[in-house]
């Protein structure tokens, strides 16, 4: 039997420990495995693009696990009653190929990416940071406020979205959390109202197109930007000049994947980047000086669903009331006879159970 986390199992994981502490946790747990970077087996993601998405394959290893995510992007589909992002992922043993764990990613992918948002932060934005401006209030957005909020500790969120719904969305959400009651919300009018005199500006649009969300006259300095919604090839948030600003410390997940998906396909290939592991074992800075605009250039890495996808495996070990069992893949007596020992006319079924 493999074990299974679907979407009721998240629900009552989250009602129980709480999206900020589930999303703190992860932070920690993604921080110590991007600081044993050398040991996993990376590669850019296989994507598969149409006129209006993408789907995407993300595999990763350790040696000692694996782990593989699908997931989609498709800016159209809020239009349509669906989601822009859906996600599922498996966790396997290396030494048998077995999968451990099947999980739905995504709520997860939304949890994992604001940790990791939070993460970056901490290393990158100036220590005394206070106020966020949040452009795009769709899926993700009430998940970066949470975990800037706890992360962070910010205390005054700038809203704005395209979709005036979407913003009412998002406030009606964030009023209704107590670990919000403290945070200041402001509905800004537009993109440049939002930012201006923001310390951290996260951009988590969705537009399949070289989208030019900020622009260098709303940049300034000592601002950290966290640019999630550009993560395809023509998808971008930033004008090309942000780049190029002397001033600016860019920091990216992997550089294979980011220069074909992130902000910096923009750029020239030779541009100097700085990858995010290089932040957390000490070899770079992510910040020099409290002047400086440092830029976190995210594109979502499979390490990150690796961490998730093993963190969600142990806290299942222990609180296995937050999983279910399904019969993935067949537990026969002779593992050569795979046809008698399933279809055959003994149908030796008896170890093959069904999923409760
Ligand atoms: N970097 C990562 O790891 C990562 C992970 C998940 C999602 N994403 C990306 O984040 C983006 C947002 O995802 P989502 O699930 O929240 O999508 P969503 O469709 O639910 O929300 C996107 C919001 O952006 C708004 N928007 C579009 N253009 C805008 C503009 N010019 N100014 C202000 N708002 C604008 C839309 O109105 C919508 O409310 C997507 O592009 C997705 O691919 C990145």
């Amino acid at each position: 039997m493999v074990d299974y986390v679907g979407i009721a199992d998240i629900q009552h994981l989250i009602e129980e420990i709480g999206a900020g502490e589930f999303m703190e946790r992860l932070a920690g747990q993604i921080e110590s495995d991007y600081k044993r970077w050398g040991e996993f087996e990376k590669s850019p993601r296989l994507a598969s693009h149409s006129d209006v998405g993408v789907i995407e394959l993300m595999p990763i290893s350790d040696g000692g696990l694996y782990s593989f995510k699908y997931v989609n992007g498709h800016p159209k589909n809020t239009g349509e009653g669906l989601l822009t992002v859906t996600a599922f992922g498996v966790l396997a043993a290396v030494d048998t190929g077995y999968p451990l764990l099947l999980s739905e990613l995504t709520i997860t992918t939304a949890l994992r990416t604001s940790a990791m948002s939070a993460l970056a932060a901490k290393w990158m934005a100036r220590p005394d940071s206070k106020v966020m401006a949040l452009i795009g209030n769709g899926a993700q957005s009430e998940f970066q406020a949470i975990a800037f909020q706890r992360i962070l500790g910010i205390t005054e969120l700038r809203l704005f979205d395209v979709d005036p719904k979407a913003t009412a969305k998002i406030v009606q959400n964030l009023r209704a959390m107590p670990e919000m009651r403290n945070v200041t919300l402001v509905r800004a009018t537009s993109c440049e109202e939002a930012v201006r005199g923001a310390d951290i500006v996260t951009t988590v649009t969705a537009d399949k197109r070289n989208a030019v969300i900020l622009t260098p006259d709303m940049i300034q300095p000592g601002m950290h930007l966290n640019a999630v919604g550009g993560d395809c090839p023509g998808k971008t948030e930033l004008h090309v000049d942000i780049l190029h600003r002397p001033d600016v410390r860019i920091v990216v997940e992997y550089e294979p994947q980011s220069r074909i998906e992130g902000e910096i396909q923009q750029l020239a290939a030779a541009h100097p980047v700085i990858e995010f592991a290089e932040v957390v074992r000490g070899a770079a800075q992510g910040r020099a000086a409290a002047g400086e605009v440092t830029l976190f250039d995210s594109v979502g890495f499979a390490l990150e669903d690796y961490s998730a996808l093993r963190f969600l495996h142990d806290l299942i070990a222990e609180r296995p009331e937050f999983c279910r069992q399904i019969d993935l893949v067949p537990e026969i007596d002779d593992p050569k006879d795979l046809y008698g020992g399933t279809l055959g006319s003994g149908k030796r079924r008896a170890k093959l159970r069904r999923a409760a």
